[in-house]
């Protein structure tokens, strides 16, 4: 727009300038006006002093008119530098710059944060995008010299209030939840009412992220943003051990009801909606409940682009022992931002998978187990109980668990896995309207 502009005022003063250069030939050419008799045309052909004296007086007239338009001219050429890079200014603000997305990074007493910082650092493409706050609670001195040893390639706030959080009797043993929830509360108001950011991903410190991590995030921010029905991105898939995912399917992505947590994203309107009532205690149980999640679902992965090592933490290692520690990490670069997301848009979404999951022939645990599925699939398992459904999920290794009656995973109650090469849909009878919260 500008650079148009500026080329235009140029093309005007070149052409006044043409102009007032003709001008000043014709005048030159133009013999003089006076009428002369024959007999004076000797004399008149030699030039009066007077007639000299008044050429001169218009030379030098033109010539000042002359020096005024060329320093005009040596003027605009001196602010063309200025044009030009206002223009460009100009076409940066018409494409803006991506937005910044901070990770949160929850640390508390362990020094193995360590592996959490070293992965996020090696795999980050831009530290303006993507800034790092690692926001310590617990005052362990040996961790808190761990973060500082990064300097200025991440940001160290430190959670002030260390006291014990009041609790009754009975909860004493679930001490380090609450202060797990006080910690986010205090962390996250930094990261989007003290810092201003308008979203995040957190990470805890016991996470080690994939190569495609912020990748992932930098594309499904617009997916987010636009979709009022989902209220978070996920790099975690709850049954995405090895040999229950597809290894050719990386780029695949889901909706979910079911929020998986561990390396996620939210922006800030989900956190002013959240703050003023958050739990005091087991904040992510308390995130799947219906006051919360209001139908809302999460962006999940195929294959996880966190994989956690935290085995020594607040919950018991049996857990960890039994599913986390198979959770695999993806290894593959998927160029998400490149790809066509629209097919996650909740409507289109919607019918695809119900006409996927609902087409797909049904076939009986006996089938599944004793290797007698024929053809590529997909094949649908039914369940119509919690306990059918608990039976089914334990049998076959996936994640028995629900939480407010949503399965780990699920999609309108349907878990999506990877057995023996095969996709199995684990899923309610076809109808499904709504999910049962006394399904625990
Ligand atoms: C589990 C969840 C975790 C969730 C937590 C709270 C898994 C694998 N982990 O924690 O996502 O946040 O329940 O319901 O499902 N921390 C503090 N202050 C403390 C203790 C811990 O800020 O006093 C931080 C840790 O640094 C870590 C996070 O809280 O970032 C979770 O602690 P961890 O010890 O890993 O507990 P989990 O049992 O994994
Ligand atoms: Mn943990």
């Amino acid at each position: 727009m500008i650079r148009k502009r500026g080329s235009v005022i140029l093309c005007g003063a070149f052409l006044f300038v043409t102009w007032n250069a003709i001008l000043v030939l014709l005048l030159w050419g133009r013999p003089p006006t006076v009428q002369l008799d024959q007999g004076a045309r000797e004399v008149a052909e030699l030039p009066t002093s007077d007639m000299v004296r008044d050429l001169l007086r218009m030379t030098d007239a033109f010539e000042e008119e002359l020096e005024r338009q060329k320093n005009i001219l040596l003027l605009i050429q001196s602010h063309q530098s200025l044009w030009d890079s206002s223009s460009r200014n100009q076409e940066n603000a018409a494409a803006p710059a991506p937005p910044v997305i901070p990770v949160l990074v929850m640390a508390c007493n362990r020094v193995t944060v360590r592996r959490c910082l070293d992965k996020l650092l090696q795999h980050r493409p831009s530290a303006e995008r993507f800034p790092i706050i690692v926001s310590q609670d617990c005052g362990h001195a040996d961790t808190a010299e761990v973060i500082r040893s990064y300097g200025d390639q991440v940001t160290h706030l430190k959670q002030p209030d260390l006291s014990d959080v009041p609790v009754r009797p009975e909860h004493k043993k679930f001490q380090g939840y609450y202060k797990i929830s006080r910690h986010y509360r205090w962390a996250l108001n930094q990261v989007f009412k003290t810092l201003s950011h308008s979203s995040a991903v957190i990470v805890e410190d016991d996470l080690e992220v994939a190569p495609d991590f912020f990748e992932y995030f930098g594309a499904l921010l617009p997916v987010l943003k636009s979709d009022p029905n989902l209220w978070c991105v996920s790099a975690w898939n709850d049954n995405g051990r090895d040999g229950y995912v597809d290894p050719g399917r990386a780029e695949l992505l889901y909706r979910t009801d079911f929020f998986p947590g561990l390396g996620w994203m939210l922006l800030r309107e989900v956190w002013e909606e959240l703050e003023p009532k958050w739990p005091a205690s087991f904040w992510d149980d308390w995130m799947r409940q219906p006051e919360q999640r209001r139908d809302r679902a999460c962006v999940r992965p195929e294959i996880s682009r966190t994989l956690t090592f935290g085995r020594q933490g607040v919950s018991l290692g049996q857990f960890y022992d039994k599913y986390l520690r198979y959770i695999k990490l993806n290894t593959q670069f998927v160029p998400f931002t490149t790809l066509d997301l629209n097919y996650l848009k909740e409507e289109t979404y919607r019918e695809n998978f119900e006409r996927e999951v609902y087409n797909a022939s049904v076939v009986t645990y006996e089938d599944v187990k004793q290797g007698r599925l024929t053809g590529a699939g997909p094949f649908r398992l039914q369940y119509s109980s919690k306990s059918g459904f608990k039976a089914l999920a334990k049998n076959l290794g996936v994640m028995d668990d629900l939480k407010s009656g949503v399965p780990r995973t699920g999609y309108r109650g349907v878990v999506s896995f990877f057995f023996r090469g095969r996709r199995i849909y684990l899923a309610p009878p076809p109808g499904w309207t709504r999910y049962d919260p006394s399904w625990s």
